[in-house]
């Protein structure tokens, strides 16, 4: 049923104190590769079950305010039958849909890419809408390199996903904008800084263009990092302070709250950062969280696709999100990861 709450309300709620997202968007085939390169035995079901491990973990509305879904998974019903999108709102979280299909190479470059999916997408965001789903994601992948990325990736990225956000308003849900600058390469901190600042000022530019509302936004960022080859890397306060200050440059205080992906970090440096900075500054949006890797590496690492293993795999997802619901709010410490890990 359709959500009766605005695009604003619904923004608000996502970053609502304490609480962040799960995305748990990763499509089937993606997943099948990844849980097989656990060691792990993948079949027909394998997905429906580790969506349902995810979903249905005791207790995450605590931390977890909505999470991102593919559409094979707004269709999905549990083994018993039930509809997972209606569980995770009797739940009190918020579904969302990453209406994307795909990313493709942009012609004419160098291999740089931009999502597809803007086929038909009006229509889709109506139907998503009618099912109760509050709000959608769209991801550009910009990766840092010599020359890249360039001015026409930027502009091709932004566009669309300011395009996206202007058709999911129209259709009543809340855009989430992923401009995404990648941590993959031998860049300076200086380096994803720049090229940061730059890619947030285009997608600022392209949304105001599309006439998106702000207040009914949230932006998914990257962190300001040295590149995961960079034989530099700087410290959790160097991340924090220059993540916070390309924001401030970057993002009208209009928008409600930025949401981090992980993008590789390892589970203690996502919640590090996002804490750092919370703890350290007083800012003009929320600052919280939306991770997929730094949430579900581990619990997929204990499941294994073994059925007996789903409870210990829940309890370590729990852990995750406490621990970065407290990170967003600039009260986690890295006393409270040994205790847990204690008991
Ligand atoms: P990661 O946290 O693994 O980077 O994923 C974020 C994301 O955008 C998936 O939807």
């Amino acid at each position: 049923m359709m959500t009766s709450l605005s695009t604003k309300e619904i923004a608000n709620r996502l970053v609502a104190r304490g609480k962040g997202i799960m995305a748990a968007d990763r499509p089937r085939q993606p997943f099948e590769h990844m849980l097989a390169a656990t060691g792990s035995s993948v079949h027909q079901d394998s997905y429906r079950d580790w969506s349902e491990l995810l979903f249905t973990a005791p207790a995450l509305e605590d931390y977890v305010s909505g999470i991102i879904m593919t559409d094979e998974q707004t269709r999905m019903t549990s083994a018993a039958g039930e509809s997972l999108l209606e569980r995770v709102i009797d739940r009190g979280m918020i579904p969302g849909i990453s209406p994307f299909t795909g990313m493709v190479e942009l012609a004419g470059s160098c291999g740089e890419t931009v999502g597809s999916g803007l086929d038909g997408l009006r229509e889709r965001l109506a139907e998503y809408a009618a099912m109760g789903v509050g709000f959608s994601k769209w991801r550009a992948a910009l990766q840092i390199g010599p020359h890249t990325p360039s001015e026409y990736a930027i502009a091709a990225n932004t566009y669309v996903m300011a395009q996206v956000a202007a058709l999911s308003q129209e259709a009543g849900i809340a855009p989430i904008v992923e401009p995404e600058v990648m941590l993959v390469g031998d860049h300076t901190i200086e380096r994803c800084f720049e090229i940061t600042e730059r890619v947030l000022r285009r997608t600022f530019e392209a949304l105001y263009l599309h006439r998106v509302e702000l207040a009914g936004t949230l932006v998914k960022a990257s962190m300001v990092v040295s590149g995961n080859q960079c034989p530099h890397q700087a410290d959790v306060d160097t991340v924090a302070e220059m993540t916070v200050e390309v924001f401030r440059r970057g993002i009208p205080a209009a928008i409600p709250g930025i949401v981090f992906l992980s993008g590789g970090q390892s589970d203690y440096h996502a919640t590090a950062h996002l804490n750092a900075m919370n703890a350290n500054y007083q800012l003009p949006w929320k600052l919280s969280f939306s991770y997929a890797r730094a949430l579900q590496r581990e619990p997929m690492q204990i499941w294994r696709n073994q059925p007996e293993n789903a409870p210990a795999a829940q309890a370590s997802l729990y852990h995750r999100a406490k621990m970065n619901g407290l990170a967003a709010i600039g009260q986690w410490s890295e006393a409270l990861e040994s205790e847990a890990l204690a008991t």
